[in-house]
């Protein structure tokens, strides 16, 4: 992710210069990482730039600062609007639009409840996070470090310091020559990829760790969820063991950044044939289409980005349209 690339910042209410876009340095968040955030796509589609499932990831993003009582000092609405404004204000597609809720102001103090609440969206360009691995299959690990259970760190939260246990997961993946990292819950079953969920195909049932494995209720694993069953396809969301992993007949992983990424190798052991499988291609085929805008099934899902269109003038004439009106 090439975060140099944004060039305007929306910054609570105004568009400045990403180089200017400053933080304190003793800011809350910054020391304590209590700030949380949201992934986010825009795609190009037939009829323009469209962001991916918009209002669900607001709607999370609001939930994640009430449970970290972070109330954020926008509605719903003007979050939407703070996102439309930036993606056109860089007017970078495909682009991967990362809103943040911070406090920004100095304040040491790890209780500290009090000082502004900021939020601030950037667009950058969107690329394959998981490289070629996207398409051909991606080497996970399974990581030794564990996802933290919910008790301690509410994994419903998109939290800035939930990603010191990803960050720790997916360097010790990369440095073992992995392109990511799947982490176990504590009890020792398979929860999620360091930036992903995860799903397995044992014949033809898709399967997906739950909410018991302390994992982040993904907006692409909903979408999964919903395509699969469309297609006629059980799925299923248990906790499920190392073995099922390692045995399934396919693995994939599901995130904003990392779309649909088939997952080819587990800590050596090959998945199935060692290629993407059927169903995990069906669905991802399906899936791309969705987002670039080319099943009208989906279309609810889909937020259209685009200067404001000027409403139509008011006719204040009672006179009946003529016939030949067009
Ligand atoms: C830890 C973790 N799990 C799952 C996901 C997938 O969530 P979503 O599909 O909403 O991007 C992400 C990405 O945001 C993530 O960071």
């Amino acid at each position: 992710m090439m975060a140099t690339e944004a060039k305007k910042i929306w910054m609570d209410g105004a568009l400045v210069d990403a180089n200017q876009a400053h933080i304190h340095v003793l800011s809350h968040t910054f020391h304590y990482g209590v700030g949380v955030f949201e992934g986010i796509r825009c795609y190009d589609t037939p009829e323009g730039p469209a962001i991916f499932r918009l209002e669900d990831h607001v709607a999370r993003l609001i939930a994640s600062a009430r449970l970290y009582k972070m109330p954020i000092p926008y509605s719903a609405k003007e979050i939407v609007r703070a996102i439309d404004e930036t993606q056109l204000a860089n007017g970078i597609v495909p682009s991967y639009i990362r809103p943040i809720v911070y406090r920004g102001e100095p304040a040491l103090g790890v209780k500290n409840m009090k000082g502004r609440i900021s939020l601030a969206v950037a667009a950058i360009p969107a690329k394959k996070y998981l490289g070629e691995g996207s398409d051909t299959g991606v080497r996970a690990k399974i990581s030794p470090f564990r996802k933290p259970h919910s008790d301690a760190i509410p994994s419903f939260a998109k939290s800035d310091g939930n990603y010191t246990n990803s960050y720790l997961a997916g360097t010790d993946a990369a440095q073992d020559g992995y392109e990511e990292a799947i982490l176990l819950d504590q009890n020792g079953f398979v929860a999620e990829g360091s930036g992903e969920n995860i799903f397995l195909v044992r014949g033809d049932t898709l399967y997906t760790p739950g909410t018991e494995s302390d994992i982040l209720l993904g907006i692409t694993r909903s979408s999964v969820l919903t395509l699969a069953e469309d297609l006629g396809y059980k799925v299923v969301s248990k906790l499920l063991s190392v073995n099922e992993l390692l045995t399934a007949d396919e693995v994939f992983f599901s995130g904003t950044y990392a779309e649909i990424a088939p997952v080819k190798e587990v800590s050596h052991y090959t998945i199935g044939d060692g290629k993407p499988g059927p169903m995990t291609r069906e669905i991802q085929q399906l899936f791309y289409r969705v987002v670039s805008g080319k099943e009208p099934k989906y279309a609810r899902w889909l937020h259209r980005v685009g200067p404001t269109v000027a409403a139509p003038a008011v006719t204040t004439s009672r006179r009946a349209p003529s016939r030949n009106a067009a």
